[in-house]
């Protein structure tokens, strides 16, 4: 056989050995393993060859197939160690870069405080109810006996609206919650233990005040209540709300339409840095004879005790806040400390 067979291969491997890629590795190998491959067919050529030609020239073919077979082996791992290499490479991650968290949001120190409200309120029996903000001038109002032109009205600088309800009646952003009172006893029989916790809005802006602000309000009818039970459980949830029953609670005499006789409610801690002082944290009474009737229900049979307080008067107390204005100017470096 004049054939060089080491040519041969060293042909092959050179090629082989500089397969850039599957693709032209493939090529190589069938050029010289493949069906038509050159060492394919010099083995089907075995067969023209004398009996004694054909043994040594059958082994060196086969020496020559088992090295080109190699050499794509070799090149195989070879390609497939450089692709995880470049792909490594490109996914590398550098550790020493600052992480990119997600930002965990959380909720508004005054959301905190109106769940804590909610949660004292439901442990001792009260539901809690919802009204809307958009008010009917007869529920913020008139129903709570304070008819049109009646002085009281000027207490409240109003945010009226523009339109009517179904009843004829004006429309204003509710200046208390106190209306839900109306809503709530319509629409349920006593014994009425409820609290009313959102937002309402006065014409008034300074340190103490906001023109959207959070008041709660509480309302209790039942025929057989009086000032001690309002008292008892007002000062109960404030021991709550504060964490200590260091803490002195006063009723002093003031003014309201719906409620007749109506008191402020004081508080003073007994120590830490407010210690000493008078703190006004709610208006309350009972309920009036006129607004009993607007709740349909008889004044001669029933009693009833409401209070409304303000949410961010609470929450600067409890956190030691001196301006309500943080509360709302959005600063995250305020806001995020009250998550933990
Ligand atoms: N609605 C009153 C206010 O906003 C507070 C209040 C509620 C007073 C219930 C008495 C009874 O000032």
């Amino acid at each position: 056989m004049d054939l060089d067979l080491n040519q041969l291969v060293a042909t092959a491997g050179a090629l082989i050995g500089q397969a850039p890629d599957a693709a032209a590795l493939a090529d190589a190998k069938a050029r010289f393993l493949g069906k038509e491959g050159e060492i394919t067919r010099h083995m089907k050529a075995l067969g023209r060859l004398s009996p004694a030609e054909r043994a040594a020239a059958g082994k060196a073919l086969n020496e020559a197939k088992q090295a080109v077979e190699a050499a794509v082996n070799a090149r195989e791992q070879a390609l497939a160690a450089a692709l995880l290499d470049a792909r490594l490479a490109q996914e590398a991650i550098d550790v020493t870069l600052p992480g990119r968290g997600s930002g965990a949001g959380g909720l508004h120190p005054l959301s905190l405080t109106i769940e804590r409200i909610e949660a004292i309120f439901r442990s001792i029996g009260f539901d809690v109810a919802d009204g809307p903000e958009i008010e009917e001038d007869f529920f913020n109002f008139t129903a709570l006996n304070t008819p049109e032109n009646h002085p009281a009205r000027s207490m409240h600088d109003t945010f009226y609206v523009e339109g009517r309800d179904a009843h004829g009646h004006g429309l204003l952003l509710r200046t208390h919650t106190s209306p839900v009172q109306i809503r709530y006893a319509r629409t349920h029989q006593p014994p009425i233990k409820v609290i009313a916790p959102g937002k309402t809005y006065r014409v008034d802006s300074d340190a103490t005040h906001s023109p959207m602000f959070q008041q709660f309000e509480g309302l209790w009818v039942d025929d057989d209540i009086s000032f001690t039970d309002l008292k008892s459980v007002y000062t109960e949830f404030l021991q709550r709300f504060f964490e200590t029953t260091d803490l002195d609670v006063r009723f002093r005499p003031s003014y309201f339409p719906f409620t007749e006789p109506s008191a402020e409610i004081d508080m003073r801690f007994r120590d830490g840095p407010l210690a000493g002082r008078w703190l006004e944290v709610a208006g309350s009474g009972q309920v009036h004879p006129t607004v009993m009737r607007n709740y349909g229900l008889d004044p001669e049979r029933y009693l009833g005790f409401a209070f409304g307080s303000g949410v961010e008067r609470l929450a600067m107390l409890r956190y030691g806040v001196g301006d309500l204005r943080l509360f709302y100017e959005n600063d995250l470096r305020f806001l995020a400390q009250f998550n933990r």
